[in-house]
């Protein structure tokens, strides 16, 4: 998507979320991860809230990436369970705000029930128009690019596709995220300095905020600051 000028609105039009620290939020209390899980599933509630209610129009969520598949068979299904539990759980409070439910990401890998609930939710919510919520399950950006690459080569291998006219837009319309714009504001939570993985195409001019606060931690104050030190930046695009 082409980029917003920099005189744009002080209301970032789409945010997406690293939601990271879980593990140690439980950890710090002698819990097991999940229960660190299990709290991040209701910051995650508060923040999907607040982003609706502050105007943001797009809300990506990074819930589950392709590399964290690698991580003890017990988590991963805990994981599993909570977010088929909490999509039962707020399907109804996400109409309620007016909120649509989408997802990006290696959806087919995911287990039968869960890909089952997803269809459920995001069919259902479909029709609602205050906010997206994209949830990034499965997600992996090297991967999203890879498949995009193929499906451009397919075309291209079989005529339909000068390669030459490959510009930004073509490439952008082969990614999961083809009809979405590109975040405005990156906020990753838990302090790491680092992007995981997470959007690598899309973020290209996003700003970004590190919020030392654990992922679980994360309350509506946090998001306000984010929001708030996101209206600090100029956004030059390369430009004077
Ligand atoms: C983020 O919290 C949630 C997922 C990646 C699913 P973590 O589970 O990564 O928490 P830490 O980083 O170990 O504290
Ligand atoms: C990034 O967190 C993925 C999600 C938030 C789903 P990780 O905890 O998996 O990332 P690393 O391992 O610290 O880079
Ligand atoms: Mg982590």
């Amino acid at each position: 998507m082409t980029p917003p000028n920099a005189t744009e609105r002080v209301v970032p039009r789409h945010v997406a979320v690293i939601m990271d620290g879980n593990g140690r939020w439980a950890k710090q209390r002698n819990l097991p991860r999940i229960e660190g899980h299990r709290e991040g599933a209701n910051a995650a509630r508060r923040t999907i809230t607040k982003a609706a209610k502050a105007g943001v129009s797009f809300l990506t969520l990074y819930a589950f990436s392709v590399e964290n598949w690698k991580r003890p068979a017990r988590e991963v299904s805990a994981l599993m369970s909570l977010l088929v539990e909490t999509l039962k759980r707020y399907e109804k409070e996400l109409a309620e705000n007016d909120i649509s439910l989408r997802a990006i990401g290696r959806l087919d890998d995911l287990p039968a029930n869960v890909r089952k609930q997803l269809d459920r939710t995001i069919q259902r919510t479909a029709h609602h128009r205050r906010m997206t919520l994209i949830l990034a399950l499965s997600y992996g950006a090297r991967i999203e690019i890879l498949e995009a690459t193929r499906a451009l080569a397919r075309r291209a291998a079989s005529g339909q596709l000068n390669p030459d006219s490959i510009d930004e837009a073509t490439f952008a319309s082969a990614l999961y995220t083809h009809d979405i714009p590109d975040p405005d504001l990156l906020i990753r939570t838990s302090g790491e300095m680092r992007v995981s993985n997470f959007l690598l195409w899309q973020i290209s001019y996003a700003e970004i905020h590190v919020t030392s606060t654990l992922w679980p931690d994360f309350a509506e104050t946090d998001f306000q600051r984010a929001l708030a030190d996101y209206a600090t930046r100029e956004r030059r695009f390369g430009r004077v």
